[in-house]
């Protein structure tokens, strides 16, 4: 193939397939009455209405990931949960605030993968009374030593003004950019980042 005709020509289906990031948004917590999945649903709804990647919600809860260290780690839900996430290219954590950091059902998912973790991108959604802060700064220094790239813009989500009693999703619209910035920054950085791998 010339060279021009190399660049005036279209990308084939299997560079756009190539092109196209996989996003798995992260479900963090796993408790019965979770609030994780509604937060996960109106994240999908926003991304996808983009069409610039492939947007999955991963919900920890499904692999039944025994907690690290308590069995020989040959459970199938092991195997399957790294396999999930060495499918992807970044991610979009859904943080519930538990005692000022993360759900130890989170960090234990995190704690079970380590390569299929390494060299992506991600981006945080936070919730809790001061909107999750605290919890997504400790996940932003456990991020450091997975080397996942962690993007700057996160929004954060208040028990008190973004959920009705605290349990029904109903967010204000100024979330709506900051979510689409956020998922900017993790495509961005998740094809940067795929040159890498
Ligand atoms: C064990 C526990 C600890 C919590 N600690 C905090 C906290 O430190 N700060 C906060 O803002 N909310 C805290 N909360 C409130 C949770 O952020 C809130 O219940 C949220 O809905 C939990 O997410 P989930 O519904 O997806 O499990 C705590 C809740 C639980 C169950």
């Amino acid at each position: 193939m010339s060279f021009f005709t190399k660049i005036f020509t279209k990308q084939s289906k299997e560079e756009v397939k190539m092109n196209t990031m996989n996003i798995g948004i992260i479900l963090g917590s796993t408790r019965e009455g979770r609030v994780s999945p509604q937060v996960g649903e109106w994240l999908k709804g926003i991304a996808d209405k983009r069409g610039d990647a492939n947007y999955e919600i991963i919900d920890i809860a499904e692999f039944q990931l025994p907690f690290m260290g308590t069995t020989d780690g040959t459970e199938p839900g092991i195997a399957a949960w790294n396999e999930k996430l060495a499918s992807l290219d970044g991610f979009v954590f859904v943080v519930a605030e538990y005692n000022h950091s993360i759900s130890g059902a989170l960090k234990n998912a995190l704690d079970l993968a380590r390569e299929a973790w390494n060299n992506k991108a991600a981006g945080i959604v936070s919730y809790g009374s001061t909107g999750g802060a605290r919890a997504a700064e400790h996940l932003r220094g456990i991020m450091g030593e997975l080397m996942i790239a962690d993007v700057r813009t996160h929004p954060t989500l208040s028990l008190f003004t973004d959920f009705e009693n605290g349990s029904v999703l109903k967010p204000q619209d100024l979330h709506l950019d900051n979510v689409n910035l956020m998922l900017d920054q993790v495509n961005a950085w998740s094809g940067a980042l795929k040159t890498l791998r």
